[in-house]
């Protein structure tokens, strides 16, 4: 398949068949917000599951919380988001739409990182290249511009009523940490995992699900002794590794490193490294960061609220603030890397199918049931009593409408991997076709083994 056009052929399937909508859509939609459709959301979940078995049910050193989005504005300030947590824009000076001066400058193949730039060498390279806006118009000068979404929380909407949401879900976790720490017992090394919102003000809206202003982040916070962390920092790079070729079956040539350049990293991180995924026509892209954010949070909120947060250990009668070694992922762009993934074309003209070829653990629906034709009473009724027994075990779909070729192809479209086919020979000696998405297969199977045909395949 020709890789130049793979994001549009998503987003329209995405549209399509409910995986994903644009928010508010009947108001003309609202910039970088994303609903899950019916099968998004069942995908969204099978994704979620997948990450939690792989980080915590897997592991016998990482525990889950759940925190609110709402938060002191303190946890803000003492995080240095308030401050430091902001990108670099630049103004087109006759329409004033602002975009982010490193994508300007990456997108104009001036250099490929330009995250870490400071303003001075961003107009100087604007000037040295004649930089101009998407619309052909002069740039202004870079400036910074911050992230965080804020609001007001209250009776009353002034400086002291502002509220922040949340710039990166993992505050929660350094927060909680000594709670955690003390109510399950722990010793280090362990790790706290999180999927929770975060919300930012982003200039650049482009790409889908890429970038949102709206967005889960799937986070393991591993605390551990400081001079433990390379240690630990190097094992959780294998580890997200593995859990993207292993876990997540995709292909290791669609995945790799990037650490990030000196000046790039955020201002919590002493050393970062990106994993990033193949996006087909967009290129490689960062999906999951993995950070030694040494013990910079726990001292700054340990400053700003002034309560103790260390660690106490009983063997060396120390205590100190651990180090934590950060791996967050993003949701959504795990979600979209998934598409790209497992999206397949096959064939020409009439006999193109598309399809997805999720793994079945990730699958919506894992079988699909057809009676051949809906006209006949008697299939009708054999295909639903088997309709109804497998969708205790299995999330099951019916379909009866059309011929079955047709039907075939719609299933293959949202990756189902088994579909059912009760025809006249069912009503003669009690076997239906399966039909396997991924090599067009129907062998005949006894509908008495039907279940554990596809527990052994699921
Ligand atoms: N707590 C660390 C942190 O927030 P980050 O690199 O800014 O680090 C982690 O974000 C991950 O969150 C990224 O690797 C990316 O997958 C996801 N992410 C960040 N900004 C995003 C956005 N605007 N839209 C979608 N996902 C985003």
């Amino acid at each position: 398949m020709e890789n130049n056009d793979k994001m549009e052929k998503i987003v329209s399937l995405c549209k399509r068949r409910g995986f994903v909508y644009p928010s508010s859509e009947i108001y003309g939609g609202f910039a970088a917000t994303y609903d899950f459709g019916p099968l998004g959301f069942l995908l969204k979940k099978n994704i979620e599951f997948a990450w939690r078995k792989w980080n915590v049910q897997m592991r016998d050193d990482v525990v889950e919380i759940e925190g609110a989005i709402f938060m002191s504005p303190k946890v803000w300030e003492a995080s240095g988001h308030v401050g430091g947590f902001a990108d670099t824009l630049v103004e087109d000076l006759v329409n004033h739409k602002r975009y982010r001066a490193d994508h300007l400058i990456e997108e104009a193949g001036i250099m490929e990182n330009a995250g870490g730039l400071t303003l001075e060498k961003i107009d100087e390279l604007i000037l040295k290249n004649s930089l101009k806006s998407p619309d052909g118009n002069p740039l202004s000068g870079a400036k910074k511009f911050n992230q965080l979404v804020k609001t007001h929380l209250g009776a009353v909407e002034d400086e002291s009523t502002i509220v922040y949401l949340k710039g990166e879900s993992c505050q929660n976790i350094y927060l909680d940490w000594k709670s955690v720490l003390e109510t399950t017992r722990r010793k280090l090394p362990f790790g706290i995992a999180q999927i929770g919102k975060a919300f930012r003000n982003e200039i650049t809206v482009k790409n889908f699900l890429f970038r949102t202003r709206e967005f889960e982040q799937m986070d393991v916070q591993y605390f551990c002794r400081p001079e433990d962390a390379p240690k630990y920092y190097q094992e959780w790079k294998n580890n997200r590794w593995d859990f993207y070729t292993k876990m997540m079956e995709f292909n290791p040539e669609h995945l790799r490193w990037r650490q990030h350049e000196k000046d790039e990293k955020a201002f919590y991180a002493t050393d970062a490294w990106d994993v990033e995924f193949k996006f087909a026509e967009l290129g490689f892209r960062e999906i999951e960061g993995v950070h030694d954010r040494g013990s910079y949070d726990l001292d700054q909120h340990s400053k700003f609220s002034g309560q103790d947060l260390r660690y106490f250990d009983a063997a060396t009668n120390e205590k100190f603030n651990p180090y934590i070694v950060e791996c967050s992922g993003g949701f959504n762009r795990l979600f979209l890397a998934t598409m790209f993934e497992f999206y397949r074309e096959e064939g020409e003209g009439d006999s193109k199918r598309v399809y997805l070829s999720l793994p079945p653990k990730l699958a919506p629906y894992k079988v699909a049931v057809f009676p051949l034709l809906k006209n006949k009473p008697e299939l009708v009724e054999r295909a639903k009593t088997i309709f109804d027994n497998l969708k205790i075990n299995f999330t099951t779909a019916w379909d009866d409408r059309g011929n079955v070729g047709k039907r075939y192809y719609s299933q293959d479209e949202i990756g189902t991997p088994f579909c059912v086919t009760v025809d006249f020979q069912t009503l003669e000696d009690n076997t239906i076709t399966v039909r396997d998405r991924d090599t067009k297969e129907q062998p005949r199977i006894e509908i008495e083994n039907l279940g554990n045909y596809l527990n052994g395949k699921l």
